[in-house]
């Protein structure tokens, strides 16, 4: 693989590179069963992290994962930094550019930011979700825990349901999973999704709908309400019964085999029962461990450039 210097998306990489991470993921997931869980690939190299928005899984895993990899890791946290006193996104940049870091991992709300960063520093810049833009690491780990499910992604069926318009996630993981080869559809309320001639996905309205499609994979999203700035949808018990996996809904995804993931948190009684997060096939706990594995795969395999 020709170096890369940062990961801003998955339109970014081609299938080659895409295959490249997802099957150095393996032996880093290895790892994990060993006492000692930890190799010296990164050893010497610094890591920032720096997230303008929440996060438990993207933060706390690349964290784990830059340590698996023997690297210094740095958390830059908004709230108690000197953003709070109104320094700008500019001199934010230049003071990291100054620390001379070699991976900086981003989250803001910006869609594009984490770019701005990449093209200001000679960091490998990591887009850990920037606005309802793109969730790269998110769609590798999505696409590992089905290939590590399956066996393939070729040919599988996935519904992405929910909040598709606000989603980053569903962006991401819709194109690494059509580019390697599986069927993508949608479903969610007429004012949450994007219609066929934008998205080039066919949108489902009901689980009726999706269910006769027969589907392998139900892949539920987050209610975005920090993304909402006007109601798209009734309210919660209502959106719960259309679009969320019930206990009924439970009992024919089991008959079927289906498998039920989420990149979380999630809003339990919204978009998913209490059931459904102990079904056998609910793949939600693995995508989190998948997340560090796929993460030192991505840490491991950029190229920063030389700081001056
Ligand atoms: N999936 C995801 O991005 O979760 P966090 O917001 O907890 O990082």
């Amino acid at each position: 693989m020709k170096p890369i210097k940062d990961l801003l998306d998955i339109s970014s990489l081609t299938i080659e590179e895409i295959e490249t991470l997802l099957e150095s993921a393996g032996p880093m997931k290895e790892l994990f069963t060993k006492s000692v869980k930890k190799v010296p690939a990164l050893k010497g190299k610094s890591v920032l992290t720096l997230f303008y928005e929440p996060s438990t899984r993207t933060h706390s895993s690349f964290e784990v994962a830059a340590e698996r990899l023997s690297a210094d890791v740095t958390s830059f946290t908004v709230s108690t930094s000197s953003v709070v006193k109104g320094e700008s996104v500019h001199d934010t940049i230049a003071t990291l550019q100054s620390m001379k870091m070699d991976y900086i991992i981003v989250r803001h709300y910006n869609s594009g930011l984490p770019a701005v960063i990449a093209r200001a520093t000679n960091a490998s810049v990591v887009n850990a979700g920037d606005g309802a833009h793109a969730h790269p690491t998110q769609a590798l780990l999505d696409a590992f825990t089905i290939r590590e499910a399956c066996g393939t992604i070729t040919g599988k069926k996935v519904v992405i349901i929910g909040d598709i318009l606000h989603s980053r996630v569903a962006r991401s993981t819709s194109l690494i999973l059509t580019r390697l080869g599986a069927e993508v559809r949608y479903m969610g309320p007429g004012s949450l999704t994007p219609l066929e001639i934008h998205s080039g996905l066919t949108t489902f309205r009901s689980f009726d709908e999706a269910f006769a499609w027969r589907p392998d994979f139900i892949y539920l999203l987050r209610v975005q309400k920090e993304r909402q700035d006007a109601p798209f949808f009734p309210n919660a018990r209502e959106y719960n019964q259309i679009y969320g996996v019930t206990k009924e809904r439970l009992k024919r995804i089991a008959d079927e085999g289906m498998y039920i993931m989420h990149p979380g948190p999630v809003n339990r009684g919204v978009e998913i029962c209490d059931e459904a997060m102990e079904y056998e096939r609910c793949l939600i706990n693995k995508q989190v461990e998948n997340g560090i594995a796929c993460r030192m795969s991505v840490l491991y395999h950029l190229t920063p450039q030389t700081h001056r």
